[in-house]
């Protein structure tokens, strides 16, 4: 039996599609440098140190563990770090998914999932964005994202090899708490670390067009996304075609209405302080998750209150690292 490659499988979300796979009882090998993940998350699947830019590794990788598909979630994330070191976002996320194409089709590998994001859109000017919308990212991470879309189906177009894009919305929470994201970047964990610091947390600009005048996102639990993951491979292994699918919720939720929620579960009520508005910051981004409903019949699971209560739950580890 051939075994699923997951790079970065010792990372957030990467762990929780590892989780996800091996909750069925598929085999799994993941390659991960531990640059930010853990090798203990990674469970009682084998662990490859390394890079996704070391040819050679990847090509043992593939050979040893019989690997028979790809889901490629290795990446640098930090969208403001993008722009300050924009040829190392490109080297980096560019250069992992090439060395991986290039493996796999030498290796005659035919699935291959690739993680991509809602930043490849931009500031779309519409009130859910559905895949069609033309790419407009406003940061070298996103442009990275972007161009690793094209260079994956430039290749499938060329070869056996068919890819399936997931363009990730706003991920968060956690399967369980030793899975919680590590990192303390994003709103949810933001409000976290201020709240049980006995700080305010801060909201990035309220005069935006919007019915509370803070920015709408589509936030969805990482667990809803391991399940994307595995429906897309399920697609891929029965013959399915390439493609690209929005990972979201379908439904936004303002700055405000996170925070609330964020109070309400935690039970820690300091009143949030407003800050200026943070550059680059689209007033509203949901998307449509019409067309992986239609073709893959994955829909999200978990609602808001769900994805904060994880998130929370697994707060104790996450802001020890
Ligand atoms: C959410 C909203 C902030 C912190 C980023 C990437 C995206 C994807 C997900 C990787 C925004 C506001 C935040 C705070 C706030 N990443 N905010 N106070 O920017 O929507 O998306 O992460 O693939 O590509 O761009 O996520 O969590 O940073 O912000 O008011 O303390 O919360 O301004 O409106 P974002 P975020």
């Amino acid at each position: 039996m051939t075994s699923w490659l997951v790079t970065g499988g010792a990372g957030y979300i990467g762990a929780h599609v590892v989780k996800a796979l091996r909750d069925r009882s598929e085999p799994v090998v993941v390659l991960d440098d531990l640059s930010t993940g853990s090798a203990d998350r990674v469970g009682d699947a084998p662990l490859v140190r390394g890079s996704v830019l070391d040819a050679e590794l990847v090509a043992a990788t593939i050979r040893d563990y019989d690997v028979g598909g790809i889901i490629h979630i290795a990446a640098k994330k930090q969208v403001g770090e993008s722009v300050e070191r924009p040829l190392y976002y490109y080297r980096e996320n560019l250069g992992g998914v090439l060395t991986l194409l290039e493996a796999a089709i030498a290796a005659g590998i035919g699935s291959f999932v690739f993680s991509s994001s809602s930043s490849t859109y931009g500031m779309p000017d519409v009130d859910k964005v559905a895949e069609d919308e033309p790419p407009a990212p406003m940061s070298p991470y996103g442009e990275t994202k972007v161009v690793g879309e094209w260079m994956s189906r430039a290749a499938a177009a060329a070869s056996q090899i068919r890819v399936i894009s997931l363009r990730y919305f706003n991920v968060a929470g956690a399967a369980s708490p030793e899975l919680g994201d590590p990192c303390v970047l994003n709103l949810i964990p933001l409000a976290f670390r201020a709240l049980t610091a006995g700080d305010a947390p801060q909201i990035f600009g309220d005069d935006y067009p919007t019915p509370d005048g803070t920015c709408i996102r589509d936030y969805v639990h990482v667990a809803d996304v391991a399940d994307a993951h595995v429906a897309a491979l399920v697609h891929l292994d029965n013959g399915g075609g390439s493609a690209t699918y929005n990972i979201g919720r379908g439904e936004g939720s303002s700055v405000r209405e996170v925070l609330a929620m964020v109070a309400d579960v935690t039970g820690l009520r300091t009143e949030p302080v407003v800050r200026p508005r943070r550059p680059g910051d689209p007033a509203r981004i949901v998307a449509t998750t019409d067309r992986i409903r239609a073709d893959l019949g994955w829909v999200s699971r978990y609602a808001l209150r769900d994805i904060v209560e994880s998130a929370w739950s697994g707060w104790p580890h996450s802001s020890a690292i």
